[in-house]
């Protein structure tokens, strides 16, 4: 996996939040503030279509990115049933069916349960490809949205105390925002993961040194920020024990531990690992980092969906002769 910034090619797509580096990222982090106090033009987007495809359930990104290109004008148009899926008689290929789709849109949103499917609809369409989460991986629109919630409270994104709970290893959402870090060095990282469960070694790595902390439990103390990743159900991954689920759950009472002005940040959907109780304090910032996700995904459509409304990659018509 490759971590630092990514070689730019023709057609510029988003796979990863290291794609963007840091400066990328600030750039539509101030793009989304813009878009809050003064409202974007409703018809920037006129003409202009984005494709989604998810080939995994979404209820964030997919209205997300369809309310934020309404927003600026623009239509969204959605997969549902295609020959891609199994259950048809004839599967097509994601190849083919991404090649097709592409020549119809602007852009696209494609989320996937497999990473290299993105590669795969990178390397055919004709027009850029935004990822919507892919795999355990990757998930940088989430990502963007986590760090303009933060930068929106702390004021800043250097030299935080943060902590991220759950499945680790298997959350795109953490792993995609451990990323990210990268680029805002943490006066402090705290990972809270079952044995098994943990990042991968190689973005501890990647990671200032010495920032680092590692928890077998759930540990608020001390933190500006809190990340509970929770435990999503993985095709072809053990579920964790009930009672070790239970050691990551934040409680009204484990909560009490929490800084006055911690955040406690979860990607959502929520599935058990933070009580309701939790929802009514003052450092739940979850239901609003999702709402901030509006123009975040507005600020991301303004750079990726861009260019002439006609379609330079449907090429020139062939000469055809007058019938008489
Ligand atoms: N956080 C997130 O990706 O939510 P959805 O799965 O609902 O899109």
């Amino acid at each position: 996996m490759q971590w630092g910034p990514r070689t730019k090619t023709a057609l510029r797509h988003l796979l990863s939040i290291c794609d963007l580096g840091r400066d990328g990222i600030l750039s539509i982090l101030d793009r989304a503030e813009e878009l809050r106090t003064r409202p974007a033009d409703p018809h920037r987007f006129a003409g202009r279509v984005l494709g989604l495809l998810f080939f995994q359930p979404s209820t964030r990104t997919r209205f997300g990115f369809h309310s934020a290109m309404a927003r600026l004008g623009g239509t969204a148009i959605e997969l549902h049933e295609t020959k891609h899926q199994a259950g048809m008689t004839h599967p097509e290929s994601l190849a083919d069916t991404v090649r097709c789709i592409s020549a119809y849109c602007d852009a696209i949103v494609l989320r996937h349960p497999s990473e290299g499917a993105l590669e795969e609809a990178m390397a055919v369409s004709v027009v850029p490809v935004i990822n919507g989460g892919s795999g355990v991986g990757h998930h940088p629109t989430q990502t963007l949205i986590d760090l303009f919630t933060i930068r929106d409270h702390r004021g800043h994104l250097n030299g935080l105390r943060i902590g991220l709970a759950g499945d680790l290893r298997n959350s795109r959402a953490a792993r995609s925002l451990a990323a990210a870090l990268i680029f805002f060095p943490p006066k402090a990282l705290r990972l809270m993961a079952p044995t098994g469960r943990e990042l991968p070694e190689g973005l501890v790595c990647a990671l200032p040194a010495g920032s680092v902390e590692t928890r077998g439990t759930l540990d608020p103390s001390g933190l500006d920020v809190l990340y509970m990743a929770g435990f999503r159900e993985q095709h072809g991954c053990d579920s964790v024990p009930e009672d070790l689920r239970q050691c990551f759950r934040l409680t009204g009472a484990r909560a009490r531990s929490l800084a006055a002005s911690a955040l406690v940040l979860n990607p959502l959907p929520r599935i058990d690992e933070i009580d309701a109780e939790v929802d009514a304090l003052p450092q739940a910032a979850y239901f609003e980092q999702s709402a901030l996700g509006l123009e975040v995904r507005m600020a991301v459509l303004s750079d990726w969906v861009s260019g002439p409304a006609s379609r330079p990659h449907a090429g020139a018509p062939h000469h055809v002769e007058k019938e008489r």
